[in-house]
């Protein structure tokens, strides 16, 4: 990547081995359950969290809603966080397309939920309600700046789960962050899920694909729900070569990406007028203030001219990745200084 891209971790292109697997992929027609490569990354995906099955996904967003129309029948309700991916981001598709209802609940700094709310928002099995089924936790947490939340948290989660008859999922699109962040195994941020959503295409750099990792009776059930979605895919082992190269060797990097982060926030807190916390950043997300003389539009701009690409508007999320090194963001950072010297002065 030439570009200095800090939207986000989406922006990631595929590695020179990524591409070296995907020319010298095995396939076969998985719908017919022929692809090699497909079998490959999906006994992987579920061994690595302790699971006993896996599905290959186009995309994260598509494993969420594969799983939500998995666990919940029509008029059913899902418990999660007002500002989760699956609420904020995804269209409301389970309640477009499977008739499911969002039960959002306020998100605590830490991205957890109160355990007493989730009790709270649980229906009585009564007729004036809807049926409560599913409880969604997010890791990282990326609307709490991409905080990890431990396994411990989770643990309880599940366990108040269990005790109501609900079952637990998981949006995992960073949780080998999360991993790194509390130095644990992946597998301990799932024990207690149900369902976990695992994407390929953000930190580890693959082109795209996700996984839906749970039970075989589970994936069984998700199976005919990607179908129906128009998901059963043909050779799409030529992709999911390099979700594997992804998921064996681009998870244990995923901690320099963290370094880079709080090397960003550490700079940009020696810049005069900048807010940052760089004792808040857990992950690859650094959140930032401009100060207030400064236009974002034209900060945006001209970073844009020195190679520097940023989105939105100030408080700013910069999100790092194998792409952006160290030099680079010393680099970023001394543009930055330039640029906001340069605003001041015709502020
Ligand atoms: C936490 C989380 N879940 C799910 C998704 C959906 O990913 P995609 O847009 O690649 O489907 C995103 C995207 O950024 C995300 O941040």
């Amino acid at each position: 990547m030439d570009t200095i891209d800090l939207r986000s971790d989406t922006v990631t292109h595929p590695t020179p081995a990524m591409r070296a697997a995907m020319a010298n992929a095995l396939v076969g027609d998985d719908v017919y359950g022929e692809d090699p490569t497909l079998h490959a990354i999906q006994d992987y995906a579920a061994d690595l969290l302790g699971k006993e099955a896996a599905l290959y996904l186009p995309t994260a967003t598509m494993s969420n809603l594969t799983a939500l129309l998995t666990h919940c029948a029509r008029g059913e309700e899902v418990i999660l966080s007002q500002k989760s991916h699956i609420y904020q981001y995804e269209q409301g598709g389970a309640s477009a397309l499977g008739g499911i209802s969002y039960h959002p609940l306020p998100v605590n700094f830490d991205g957890t939920l109160s355990l007493e709310a989730i009790i709270a928002a649980i229906r009585p099995d009564d007729p004036h309600f809807t049926r409560t089924r599913l409880i969604c936790l997010e890791n990282t947490v990326h609307g709490c700046g991409g905080t990890p939340i431990t396994p411990d948290y989770t643990n309880a989660v599940g366990a108040l789960a269990r005790q109501h008859g609900l079952k637990l999922h998981i949006d995992g699109a960073r949780l080998f962050n999360a991993a790194a962040a509390l130095k644990v195994e992946p597998r301990q941020l799932v024990a207690a899920a149900d369902s976990i959503q695992l994407c390929l295409s953000k930190g580890l750099c693959a082109p795209l694909g996700a996984l839906l990792v749970g039970s075989r009776e589970f994936i069984a059930q998700a199976l005919r729900v990607r179908k129906v979605l128009g998901g059963g895919m043909r050779q799409a082992g030529v992709v999911a070569a390099a979700g594997l190269v992804a998921l064996q060797d681009m998870r244990a990097r995923l901690a320099d990406d963290h370094h880079t982060a709080q090397m960003l926030a550490e700079g940009l807190a020696d810049i005069e007028g900048v807010q940052v916390e760089p004792a808040h950043i857990r992950t690859n997300m650094v959140f930032f203030h401009l100060p207030k003389a400064v236009d974002s539009a034209a900060f945006v701009a001209e970073l844009k001219a020195r190679n520097v690409i940023l989105r939105g508007k100030s408080p700013f999320r910069l999100v790092t990745h194998y792409y952006i090194t160290p030099q680079r963001v010393l680099y970023t950072l001394q543009a930055m200084r330039e640029v906001l010297a340069a605003l001041r002065v015709v502020a």
